[in-house]
């Protein structure tokens, strides 16, 4: 019998900081006029001096694996997406591990930018429906504030941080249908941090290098048409129509991109699950915060069918289309 993975819970870790628009125009050259319009921003959330990654993971996890009814014991893995780890090493899944006292399974992190939470699901997708796994406990956290240049309009109004996640078990019913990833590391200068080990960390230009670099418009342009390849690639692949999704549970980077993308699905914007105005770009974090919040609320419920889908530096997208 077909095994697949089903989400048993899901999980919220928010740092309490608030940052509006109006608080961003005391120190960039911005307005809250201009975010909103472009973006659908209106504030994001700040992790606190000494609040980590882990921290969001750890507050995320715990909220889903209550939710799933999942004890420690019981994980057999944990992989986390993210591209802003507490250290270089151990991963962040390994802190999370004895934090939760998970000791013993399996932990690794996965880096694809944005994409992280949508690649770490496929990863644990794929390690159930092969039998190696059971319950994979699956996080997107990130505190990418950590690395904005916060003199750099460009960037430095579009992200947050913040944590979601899902603990996936196996079940004879589907659950994820299916997951769809891809990249393109030939755009990589569109989209990056430059610092990193052996490229050399440049202690000496203190912070200089240690920033997220973009150019937003063409980022905007190639998210767009990704994102509208592989909503396609997913319906075709499961012989769906547009009109069988229940719910679009999208990356929360820009309104304007999610809104070309419910556009593409023929899809009304009350069927689309939108927090970015809340939380702005939270990367890995964006996808299954959004998914958590939708659950939470009640507006997802069991039986409907959800399309979640990210794109990020790399370049990175990806989808999953799942049964909940
Ligand atoms: O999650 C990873 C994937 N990331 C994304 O998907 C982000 C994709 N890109 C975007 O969301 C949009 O491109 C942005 C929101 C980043 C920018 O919006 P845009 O409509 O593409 O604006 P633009 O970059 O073309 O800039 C338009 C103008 C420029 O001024 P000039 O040259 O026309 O005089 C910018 O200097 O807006 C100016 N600008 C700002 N003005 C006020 C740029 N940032 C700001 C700002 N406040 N924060």
């Amino acid at each position: 019998m077909a095994v697949y993975s089903r989400i048993a819970g899901t999980g919220s870790g928010l740092p309490e900081k608030i940052l509006t628009n109006k608080d961003l125009e005391q120190f960039v050259e911005t307005s809250d006029e201009w975010i909103a319009s472009r973006t659908g921003i209106r504030q994001r959330h700040v992790a606190a001096e000494g609040e980590t990654t882990c921290d969001l993971a750890e507050r995320a996890a715990r909220a889903a694996m209550e939710a799933a009814g999942v004890t420690a014991a019981e994980l057999d893995m944990i992989v986390v997406g993210t591209t802003t780890p507490d250290l270089i090493f151990p991963s962040t899944a390994c802190l999370l591990q004895h934090r939760l006292g998970a000791n013993g399974c399996a932990a690794f992190d996965v880096n694809a930018a944005c994409s992280g939470f949508i690649y770490a699901l496929s990863v644990a997708d794929n390690f159930i429906r092969a039998g190696n796994a059971k319950t994979v406990l699956v996080v997107g956290a990130e505190t990418l504030t950590r690395m904005l240049d916060w003199s750099d309009r460009n960037t430095c109004v579009l992200f947050g941080d913040g944590a979601g996640a899902v603990v996936l078990k196996a079940d004879t019913e589907a659950g994820i249908l299916s997951t769809h990833l891809h990249a393109d590391g030939g755009k990589k200068e569109l989209l990056y941090n430059p610092v990193g080990v052996s490229v050399g960390f440049k202690p000496e230009e203190k912070n200089a290098g240690v920033r997220v670099l973009m150019t937003g418009n063409e980022v905007f342009k190639h998210a767009v048409k990704a994102l509208d390849a592989v909503v396609d690639e997913t319906l075709e692949a499961n012989g769906l129509q547009k009109s069988d999704l229940d719910w679009l549970i999208p990356h929360q980077a820009n309104l304007r991109i999610i809104e070309a993308t419910a556009k593409r699905l023929d899809m009304p914007m009350d069927r689309v699950i939108v927090t970015v105005h809340k939380h702005g770009n939270t990367s890995s974090g964006s996808v299954p915060l959004a998914l958590d919040e939708a659950v939470r609320s009640g507006k997802i419920q069991r039986g409907q069918l959800l399309l979640l889908e990210a794109f990020g530096g790399g370049f990175t997208w990806g989808s999953a289309l799942i049964r909940y």
